[in-house]
């Protein structure tokens, strides 16, 4: 039932080519239209969407960060992204025009659950993004894009994530052709890019031995950074969320951007900091996440840094270096958060601890 692996998670990992691959299939017409099965909301009621606001939780929210830099950069649509479990008790500003998009793998979350019905007593437009079918958030909801990952029965989410991610480039390329926001040969080519990453997956996943390898090195580890900009700054929060949840290692994610406002003065020696550093661009955020990385081993860190093929000005302020695939920015996630689920499911597993059943954690939440 595992496929020769020791762990449903590491299993999982190892799907993930084939759940991008199906999260993808079936959604281009023959003459190259975006086509979501089970939109249900009319191009005009999508076209009078004025806001979108995301909720959800855990790794489901940072799928939703990541949603609304892509659902910003391909529309102009603003985008809010929200803890369900704050969402309610804020009174969030709710109307005819605002679109809510759930996310949710399971489709059972209690704090989701209760967020989207709020949304829908103010008459909004509710949009589920789910891994199961006929669950009751997606039963509850105007529209749902399902995601094609399989069960997911290890607790800590992997193949769920990135089909959460491909569901939600899928959504804002979506709304970008309803709202003619972009091209359709510009839709057409993230497209392309979208359906090259299964085989860029699978690259990352022949390359584990130098993650296991890593992972040796911290079986005595206490706390673990993580820093991301951009589509990245999700990542890392993720990939320190793997960390607690598997390992019961300390472990925090930040902006690279936000280290002088506070967190450098966590360095110090030896501390090991994860860096996800954007591929380079126009906007030299790859520049600026250097000087951040440069900054941190100034004052002793152990710099870890996943970059993009063929980025070598890189290694001379990096312990570690873990190559990524070539992607544009905002699909870096899809890539850039592999290594850090194995790096996690592996440590754990070092240590010794249970890495599909970790201790005070169930799979579903079914209770606030
Ligand atoms: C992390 C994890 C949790 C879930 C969260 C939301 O590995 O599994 O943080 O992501 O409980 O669950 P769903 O997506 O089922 O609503």
């Amino acid at each position: 039932e595992k496929d020769g692996h020791d762990w449903f998670m590491r299993k999982e990992i190892h799907e993930q080519p084939r759940a991008v691959a199906d999260s993808l299939l079936g959604r281009r017409t023959p003459e190259g239209h975006l086509h979501l099965d089970e939109m249900r909301l009319s191009d005009q009621e999508l076209r009078d969407v004025d806001k979108v606001i995301i909720i959800a939780c855990g790794t489901s929210f940072y799928a939703g960060m990541v949603a609304k830099y892509a659902i910003e950069h391909w529309t102009r649509v603003p985008v809010e992204v929200e803890l369900a479990s704050e969402f309610r008790y804020r009174d969030p500003i709710l109307d005819y025009s605002t679109l809510v998009v759930a996310i949710s793998q399971s489709g059972e979350t209690a704090d989701t659950l209760q967020a989207i019905r709020h949304a829908r007593t103010q008459r909004s437009k509710v949009l589920a993004i789910c891994n199961t079918n006929g669950s009751t958030i997606p039963r509850e909801s105007d529209a749902v894009i399902y995601t094609h990952a399989g069960p997911e029965i290890g607790v800590a989410s992997t193949k769920g994530f990135l089909t959460q991610l491909v569901a939600c480039y899928l959504l804002a390329l979506y709304l970008a052709q309803v709202k003619g926001t972009r091209y359709g040969d510009e839709i057409d080519q993230v497209m392309q890019q979208l359906e090259a990453i299964p085989e860029q997956v699978q690259r990352v996943l022949d390359d584990a031995s130098s993650i296991y390898a890593m992972a040796a090195d911290h079986v005595d580890t206490r706390s673990v950074l993580f820093l991301g900009r951009h589509a990245g700054y999700p990542v890392a929060l993720e990939g320190a969320l793997k960390l607690k949840e598997l390992a019961y290692i300390h472990a925090e994610g930040f902006a690279a951007g936000e280290l002088k406002h506070g967190p450098i003065a966590l360095i110090e020696e030896g501390l090991p900091v994860l860096c996800v550093v954007p591929p380079a661009g126009r906007d030299q955020l790859r520049d600026k996440m250097v000087s951040g990385i440069q900054e941190v081993r100034a004052r002793g860190a152990r710099t870890i840094c996943l970059v993009e093929d063929g980025d070598d000005a890189i290694t001379p302020y990096a312990d570690v270096i873990i190559r990524l695939p070539r992607v544009p920015v905002l699909l870096q996630p899809l890539v850039a958060v592999v290594p850090l689920q194995l790096f996690a499911c592996e440590l754990a597993t070092q240590m010794g601890h249970d890495v599909d059943q970790p201790r005070n954690l169930a799979k579903s939440v079914t209770v606030e």
